[in-house]
């Protein structure tokens, strides 16, 4: 009788005892999960700035040759992807339909002497006559126009 007595007490603390130091464990390897994942992450942020920079100095790197897509992301998004300073935004076509209207070497021509708020050649002294002309037909093929750029 006291044998059983003493023994369910015991039995029932071990249980307790093994269930804490399970649940103890399994937070512990959540924990270290988290961990890496937060170090993963730190690491990718860390790696990034130099991904940026190598991508920034491609286009710089083969003056002339660059393609109208990295020109304008280069260049003219800065006011051509919001609106800023009242640039017609690209693909809006009711923005520029009547700039369209008026054909590629008049765009062209506005857009290397520049126009009003926007500098010669967006800013991008360096631009070759071709690059500009890529960039033209970049942006305003995205709002309809059918421009062929030099190759
Ligand atoms: C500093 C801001 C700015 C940058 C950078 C810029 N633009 Fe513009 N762009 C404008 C503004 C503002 C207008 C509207 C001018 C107007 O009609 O008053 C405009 C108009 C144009 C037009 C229409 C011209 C016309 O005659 O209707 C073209 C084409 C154009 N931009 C091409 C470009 C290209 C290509 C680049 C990049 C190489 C570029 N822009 C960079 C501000 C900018």
């Amino acid at each position: 009788m006291s044998d059983l007595g003493r023994s369910a007490p015991v039995r029932s603390f071990a249980r307790i005892a093994l269930s804490i130091g399970v649940a103890a464990l399994a937070t512990q390897l959540v924990g270290c999960g988290k961990k890496a994942a937060v170090d993963e992450e730190l690491a990718a942020k860390l790696v990034q700035p130099v991904a940026k920079v190598e991508l920034a100095a491609a286009p710089a790197a083969a003056p002339g040759s660059r393609k109208g897509e990295d020109i304008f992301k280069a260049v003219c998004a800065a006011c051509h992807e919001s609106g800023a300073a009242g640039a017609p935004k690209a693909g809006d076509k009711a923005a520029w339909g009547p700039r369209i209207a008026q054909g590629y070497d008049t765009l062209v021509k506005s857009a290397a002497a520049g126009k009003n708020a926007m500098p010669p050649r967006g800013g991008a002294a360096d631009l070759t006559d071709d690059e500009l002309k890529r960039a033209v037909a970049f942006l305003a093929n995205k709002a309809g126009a059918g421009f062929k750029a030099p190759e």
